[in-house]
Parts: C-alpha cells; structure tokens; sequence
C-alpha cells in the first residue's frame, strides 16, 4: 500500500462520510432514506453499511476542491467523470450509494443504486477500475462476514448487495457477494482461504441458475477441495426477496436442505431436455452417466445410479456398465 494508495482510501471514507451524512440527516436525502426503509433496511444496517445518497445536485467536486484536494488524486479516484476540457464532474447521481470495502475493510469504490430502475440507465453503476479497485478481485462484505466464517458459519455467496445486507439484517452474517453473476478465479481463491465450505445461493431466476452452474465448474476446475452446497431459490425470487417475505428460519431451512453440487445438476440437466420423448431420456441418461461418474464416493455413485434406473425403469446393471469406464476413482 503506497502514500497514493492511501490517499485514494483516505478519499473514500471522506465520501462515505458525506453521502452517508446526506442520506441521513438531510432533506436531500429523504426520498432515499424512504426508498431504503421500504425495502425493509433499518437504520442500524444503514449505518453498518454506511449506505449514503448521491444528490441530483453535484456535490462532492465543490466539497474536494474547498479542501484544496489534490486534482490529480481526485481524476484516479473513479469519483468523477471527465469531460472534453478535462473538468471534472462527480460521477454518482441521484443514486443509494453502497460503499465497497475490501477485505481489510478499507472502502475502495461504490456502487449506485437508482431510486427507480429504467431502462435508459444501468441499475448499479459502479466504481471504475482504479489503482485501488478491480472489481474482479473483491467480495462484497469479506470484511464483516469473514470472522463469522472462520467461526464455523458457511460463507454464503450471494449475487448482490442487498441479498448480502438484508441477511446480515436478518442475522445471517457469513454472507458475501460476488457482485453479479460472473464469479472468478480470484474470488474462489479468496473464498478458499478462508473456508472449506461454501453454500451458493443466487437468485431464483434463469440468468442466476445458469451462474449457480457456471460456479460449480469453476470451483471444481480449480480443484478447491471446498465443499459445496446449492440452495435454489423458489419462485424466481432473490434472497433478499425471499427472506424479506418468508424470514430469516425459512432461508435457515433452504441452508440445511441446501443441495449437493450433483444433486442440482442432475435436475438442471433434466430441464435441458423433454422427457416425453425416448431419444431425449437415453440423451438425458447419458448426460446423467457423465455427472455421476464425477462423484468421488463409490456408494454415493451407486445411490444415484438407482435412482436413476428407477426413474427410468432401466436395469441397473446396464447403467453401471456404461458407468464404470467413465469413473475417475474406483472406490
Ligand atoms: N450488478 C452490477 N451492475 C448492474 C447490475 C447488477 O454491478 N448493472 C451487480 C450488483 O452487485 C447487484 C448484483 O449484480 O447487486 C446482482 O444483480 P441483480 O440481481 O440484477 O440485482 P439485485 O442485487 O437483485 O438488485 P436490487 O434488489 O437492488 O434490484
Ligand atoms: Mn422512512
Ligand atoms: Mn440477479
Ligand atoms: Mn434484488
Ligand atoms: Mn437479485
């Protein structure tokens, strides 16, 4: 962390202050204060977060440059956009703004939360990269969420910000967020160290589920020895949605009935397929075949081998048969 590195932090905690201080005490800030309490945050998790509001009214530049801040500190902070004559503008308007922090707990970028989502304008804008900030190296909430991990709870990957806060809300505190639906190979690594155990849990809907595969393969492809756990979200919603309409014991018991990595491929490859039709059911076996035969135990193997030939009403013994030149591991 060199003297520029600290400068940049340094410059986001003065922003935190002051987009925290208008969402909280000021009128400006009043429609985002009423935004946050409808969708259930308190005031407490407010100030947890230190959740703020970018005013229509730009601010932050004249707030800067009263205090003779550096100009070309505040052109790398990702704070401001530049125009054509290089004038500075702040960046965030008329947004939430959730503060980034990174595992030390340092903040080093936001994102913005439109009150009303449009289709003009991207929901969250984030942060650029800066010196301080690559968005594909943070977890949202490492900071709070890690001394819960390492006493025991499992790291629960989230998509979003508000999945993340509303279960901290709610008590379930060892969540973090990949901040969308592509997690990568440094997030994995950052989730390795600190866990054997990781329960994924994004939203309900297709483009989630379609993430929920896309991160079972890339933890097995960095072979991570970390346990995985599935929970699906019912009914297209997301975990803020459903802990918000069903609690906090409810998103405890999808937790417990959380599902192996297989599990939830098994039934994630059969919607790839109609079923009616035989062609499709001997291609769906197949496919099945190949997924089983990646589990490391024998009688796991074996159990799901009998309920497919169940399923299917196919002999058992014909499966295994086409199961064991496949199988990595004979145990
Ligand atoms: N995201 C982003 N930029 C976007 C959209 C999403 O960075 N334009 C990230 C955010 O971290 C967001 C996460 O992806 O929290 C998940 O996206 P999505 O499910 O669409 O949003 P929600 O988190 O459900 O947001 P909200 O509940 O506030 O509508
Ligand atoms: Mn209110
Ligand atoms: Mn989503
Ligand atoms: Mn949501
Ligand atoms: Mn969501």
């Amino acid at each position: 962390e060199n003297t520029q590195q600290k400068q940049l932090i340094e410059l986001h905690e003065q922003t935190v202050k002051l987009y925290h201080h208008i969402l909280t005490n000021t009128k400006m800030g009043q429609p985002a204060l009423d935004y946050l309490h409808q969708r259930g945050v308190s005031d407490d998790t407010i100030a947890i977060y230190q959740l703020g509001y970018a005013p229509s009214q730009r601010l932050l530049k004249p707030f800067f440059d009263e205090r003779k801040t550096d100009f070309q500190l505040l052109r790398k902070s990702g704070l401001f956009s530049e125009d054509q004559e290089g004038n500075l503008r702040d960046r965030f308007v008329d947004r939430v703004m959730y503060p980034i922090r990174n595992g030390g707990g340092q903040t080093i970028a936001f994102s913005g939360r439109l009150l009303t989502a449009n289709s003009d304008m991207p929901k969250y804008l984030n942060s650029p990269e800066t010196e301080i900030f690559n968005k594909r190296k943070v977890l949202f909430n490492l900071d709070l969420a890690r001394p819960n991990i390492r006493g025991k709870d499992p790291a629960i990957l989230f998509e979003g910000f508000m999945d993340v806060i509303t279960a901290y809300q709610a008590g379930i505190k060892s969540g973090i967020a990949s901040m969308g639906t592509s997690l990568t190979e440094q997030q994995i690594y950052d989730i390795k160290r600190i866990t054997h155990e990781v329960v994924i849990s994004y939203d309900g809907d297709t483009p989630g589920q379609k993430a929920i595969k896309r991160a079972i393969d890339a933890f097995n492809q960095q072979q991570s020895h970390v346990e995985m756990k599935i929970i699906s979200v019912p009914d297209g919603m997301d975990p803020d949605e459903f802990i918000r309409k069903k609690g906090a014991d409810a998103f405890k018991q999808l937790i417990t009935h959380a599902q192996a990595p297989i599990e939830f491929e098994l039934s994630y490859l059969k919607k790839q397929f109609n079923l009616d039709s035989e062609v499709d059911q001997s291609h769906y076996i197949a496919e099945a075949l190949k997924l089983i035969s990646q589990v490391d135990s024998g009688i796991s193997r074996d159990l799901y081998l009998n309920r497919l030939a169940d399923e299917f009403s196919v002999d058992k013994k014909l499966l295994s048969q086409q199961l064991a030149p496949l199988t990595r591991k004979p145990t």
